[in-house]
C-alpha cells in the first residue's frame, strides 16, 4: 500500500482502479472514503489522490462493500480459550467481514440488559470491526427483553442491540425457550427483531432415545430430522404472523423449510426473513463422512437434495442472506466423537471467500453474493449506512483477489480454536485488504503470507451498529 500521509487512523482512503461492486453493476473505477464515510465514487476518469490520504491500488481486484455476518457466537464472556471479541473481530476482518452480530450462549448466558451493555463496552475496546449483539431469551426474562427491545407499542433502538434470540431447541449452551406458552409470551409482548434456531425439542428429545446407541456421525442429521427443523420454522412462523412480529428463521438447512418458506407472499418475506450458511450450500453428507464431527453442527449438515433446494430458494430470492454461524469449539472437544463431541464449527474467516469462490464456479455471480453477505443483511437489520458502495454510506469495504486461489489452511486460523471446516479446500475471493471506517485493518499480500495481518491494535476502529426499530 503507497501511503501519502503518515496517518492510516483519520478514515481517509482512495481505493483507485478497482473493479467496484455498485448497487448498478460492476464498474471499474476509484472510490475515496473521507472522514469514515464514502465521500466520492469515479467510473469515468481518476480521481486524484488528496493530501494526507493514503491511496491503495486494487488493480485487477474487486471491491465489495464489507461483509456482515449476522450469526456468530464468540465466547465472550466465560471461554474467551476459544475465542474472545478480539480474536473474533479479527477473524473476521481476515474474511472480509467488517460487521458482525453475536449470540448469547455464553457462559453466563447474555440474558439481561446490563449483560449486553458489558459485551458492548468489550467491543469498544478489543474489536476492529463493527458489532452488534442479540439477547437471550429464557422463559422468564420478558422484563429485561422489554428494556432491550421494547414492548409493542414502544421498540426502542439501542446502538449495538440487534434483537432477540430464541434457541427453540437445545444446541450449545442452556438457553431454551419451547413452551408454546412461553413463546407466545415473548411474541406478544416484544418489539424489535425475534431470531430462531428453530428445531422442536419434544422430537429432539423423543430422537434421541432411538439413536442414543450409535456412535456414527451419520446418526447426527437422521436425529435432528428435516421434520424437526420444519415444525418448529412453522410454529414461528405462525407466532410471528398472529403477533405481526419481525422474524428472522437463522441458519435454514432443509428443503423441507426452503419449500415451506416460499409460499410466503412478498409482503410477508418483508417481515419473515432466512438466512443460510455456506457450509449448508458446500457441504452434504458425503463429506460428513469424510470429515466425521468436526462437521457436526446445529442445525445439522444434511443431504444433497437439501443442498440442492438451499441454492434454488436461494437464487429465488426465498433466502435473502448468508450468515457463519461461526462457533469455535477445540479439536481435543470434537475428538469425543458422536453424540459427545460439541456442535458447531468456525466460519467466519471463510465465508466469504467460500461464497466467492462458489461465484468463481459459475454457481451465482459476484453481485449476488454481495446482496447476500451484505446490502440484504444489512436491510433485514434495519442498519443505518451499511450494505452499499454509495457515497454517503460508512467507509467499510473489502478489496478481494478474484484470481489467486488460496488453500485453506488450519495452521492459518485467525479463530482462537486453530482450525476450519473448508481445510485443504482451494478458494478465491479472499480479503487482500479489509478497511472499517476508512481505517485499513487487515492486509494479506505476498509479504504477509496467505494468513495476512492485522493493521490495527484491538479497539482502534469499529463501532456498534445502529439498527432501526422495525414497524
Ligand atoms: O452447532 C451449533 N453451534 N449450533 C448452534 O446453534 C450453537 C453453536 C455454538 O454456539 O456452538
Amino acid at each position: 500500500m503507497q501511503e501519502e500521509g503518515d496517518d492510516t487512523m483519520n478514515g481517509n482512503i482512495l481505493i483507485t482502479g478497482a473493479k467496484m461492486v455498485l448497487p448498478t453493476g460492476i464498474e471499474t473505477g476509484d472510490l475515496r472514503i473521507s472522514s469514515g464515510v464514502i465521500s466520492e465514487i469515479s467510473t469515468s476518469g481518476h480521481l486524484e489522490p488528496l493530501e494526507g490520504e493514503m491511496v491503495h491500488d486494487a488493480n485487477g481486484m474487486h471491491l465489495l462493500p464489507g461483509g456482515i455476518d449476522p450469526q456468530v457466537h464468540f465466547r465472550e464472556p466465560g471461554q474467551e480459550f476459544k475465542e474472545d471479541l478480539a480474536s473474533g473481530s479479527a477473524a473476521a476482518a481476515s474474511g472480509g467481514i467488517t460487521s458482525f452480530l453475536d449470540m448469547p450462549n455464553n457462559k453466563p448466558p447474555a440474558t439481561t440488559l446490563e449483560s449486553i451493555e458489558d459485551k458492548i463496552a468489550s467491543a469498544n475496546a478489543k474489536c476492529i470491526t463493527n458489532f452488534g449483539f442479540f439477547i437471550g431469551a429464557t422463559p422468564d426474562n420478558l422484563d429485561e427483553l422489554q428494556r432491550a427491545v421494547g414492548t409493542p407499542e414502544n421498540g426502542v433502538a439501542h446502538p449495538g442491540i440487534c434483537g432477540i434470540k430464541i434457541f427453540m431447541g437445545s444446541s450449545t449452551g442452556d438457553l431454551l425457550v419451547h413452551e408454546t406458552a412461553h413463546l407466545e409470551n415473548i411474541f406478544a409482548n416484544t418489539a424489535g427483531l425475534i431470531a430462531v434456531h428453530a428445531e422442536d425439542e419434544n422430537r429432539l428429545n423423543e430422537r434421541f432415545e432411538q439413536m442414543k446407541h450409535r456412535t456414527d456421525i451419520a446418526a447426527h442429521a437422521e436425529w435432528r430430522d428435516d421434520i424437526t427443523a420444519l415444525n418448529a420454522t412453522d410454529l414461528a412462523v405462525n407466532m410471528a404472523k398472529q403477533t405481526n412480529h419481525r422474524l428472522h428463521v437463522l441458519h435454514l438447512t432443509s428443503g423441507a423449510e426452503a419449500d415451506y418458506l416460499s409460499e410466503l407472499t412478498a409482503e410477508e418475506r418483508k417481515q419473515i426473513t432466512t438466512e443460510v450458511l455456506p457450509q449448508h450450500l458446500t457441504f452434504d453428507e458425503t463429506d460428513v463422512e469424510v470429515q466425521g464431527v468436526r462437521l457436526k453442527m446445529n442445525p445439522p449438515i444434511r443431504f444433497a437434495k437439501d443442498l440442492q433446494t438451499l441454492w434454488k430458494r436461494l437464487l429465488d430470492g426465498t433466502i435473502t442472506c448468508i450468515a457463519t454461524d461461526h462457533a469455535p469449539h477445540l479439536l481435543e472437544d470434537k475428538a469425543k466423537g458422536w453424540p459427545d463431541a460439541p456442535s458447531g464449527m468456525p466460519g467466519v474467516e471463510t465465508s466469504m471467500p467460500a461464497m466467492l469462490t462458489h461465484a468463481k464456479d459459475g454457481r451465482c455471480t459476484i453481485e449476488q453474493v454481495v446482496a447476500w453477505m451484505s446490502s440484504n443483511v444489512a436491510e433485514a437489520y434495519q442498519m443505518v449506512g451499511k450494505g452499499h458502495l454509495e457515497v454517503g454510506y460508512d467507509g467499510d469495504i473489502v478489496v478481494v483477489d478474484m484470481e489467486n486461489k488460496i488453500t485453506v489452511d488450519d495452521a492459518n486460523s485467525w479463530t482462537t480454536v486453530g482450525w476450519n471446516p473448508f481445510h485443504g479446500r482451494e478458494l478465491v475471493g479472499w480479503s487482500v485488504l479489509t478497511v472499517v471506517a476508512g481505517t485499513p485493518v487487515f492486509e494479506r499480500n505476498d509479504a504477509t503470507g496467505p494468513k495476512g495481518q492485522c493493521l490495527v491494535e484491538p479497539g482502534a476502529v469499529g463501532k456498534p451498529l445502529v439498527m432501526m426499530p422495525w414497524n
